[in-house]
């Protein structure tokens, strides 16, 4: 069994931002995203732009966010070197998702009070199934609820092969007590938790 004390968390802030630098920009993992695309309501226009163009604007516009508070998320570390991510963040980060199809068709009771969503995991392939984004997903809920708690919603995948493996597994909510509200399409489902803010 993996020994997960040997992995440590950070908050993305600007004091991190290099780390996250770091992480997104191996080679090969994650094309153009920066973990951006759910921030914004709808993508900018791209026409023409190479993947490095788009790329780099993501990137400008995802280090201004984090410098100007608007974007969060939870670094996870081994012996010091960024290994996953992560992305947490109030309603209002990911207006994207309220944006989807699917989000739209979805016939769940509304949530009163502060709604918070767990909108991405990225696991350098070298560390998958070693209990990276667990121990992502564990520091996000402390952060929530020390950031005063509410609801907290997330759209895993129901099964193996899936394409939004990033929505993270149902397993690992469900071992951190989240219940299945509602199918989220034919491959995930919206789960929810209620977090009580640390006192
Ligand atoms: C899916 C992903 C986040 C899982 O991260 P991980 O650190 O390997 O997961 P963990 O080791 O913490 O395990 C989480 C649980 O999910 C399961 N799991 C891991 N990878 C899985 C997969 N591909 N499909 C289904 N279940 C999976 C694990 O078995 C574990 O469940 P268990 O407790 O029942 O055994 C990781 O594979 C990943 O980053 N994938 C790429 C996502 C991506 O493309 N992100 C960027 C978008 S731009």
């Amino acid at each position: 069994m993996e020994d997960r004390t040997r992995y440590t968390t950070k908050e993305l802030t600007a004091a991190t931002w290099p780390d996250f630098q770091r992480l997104f920009r191996r080679p090969g993992e994650w094309g153009a995203c920066w973990c951006i695309y759910y921030q914004r309501k709808k993508p900018p226009p791209s026409a023409g732009m190479t993947l490095e163009q788009r790329a780099e604007r993501n990137r400008r516009d995802k280090k201004a966010m984090v410098k100007s508070g608007r974007s969060h998320g939870i670094l996870v570390y081994d012996a010091g070197e960024p290994v996953g991510w992560c992305q947490y963040g109030e309603k209002d980060e990911a207006p994207r998702i309220d944006a989807s199809r699917k989000y739209k068709a979805l016939d769940v009771e509304p949530v009163g009070g502060r709604l918070w969503r767990i909108s991405c995991f990225s696991v350098d392939r070298k560390y998958r199934k070693m209990g990276v984004a667990k121990t992502g997903l564990s520091a996000a809920l402390e952060s929530i609820k020390r950031q005063g708690g509410g609801t907290v919603e997330a759209y895993p995948v129901t099964r193996r092969g899936a394409l939004a493996t990033w929505f993270g597994t149902v397993s690992m909510f469900e071992e951190r007590g989240f219940k299945v509200v509602s199918p989220f399409g034919r491959s995930n489902v919206l789960m929810r938790k209620k977090v009580v803010p640390a006192r």
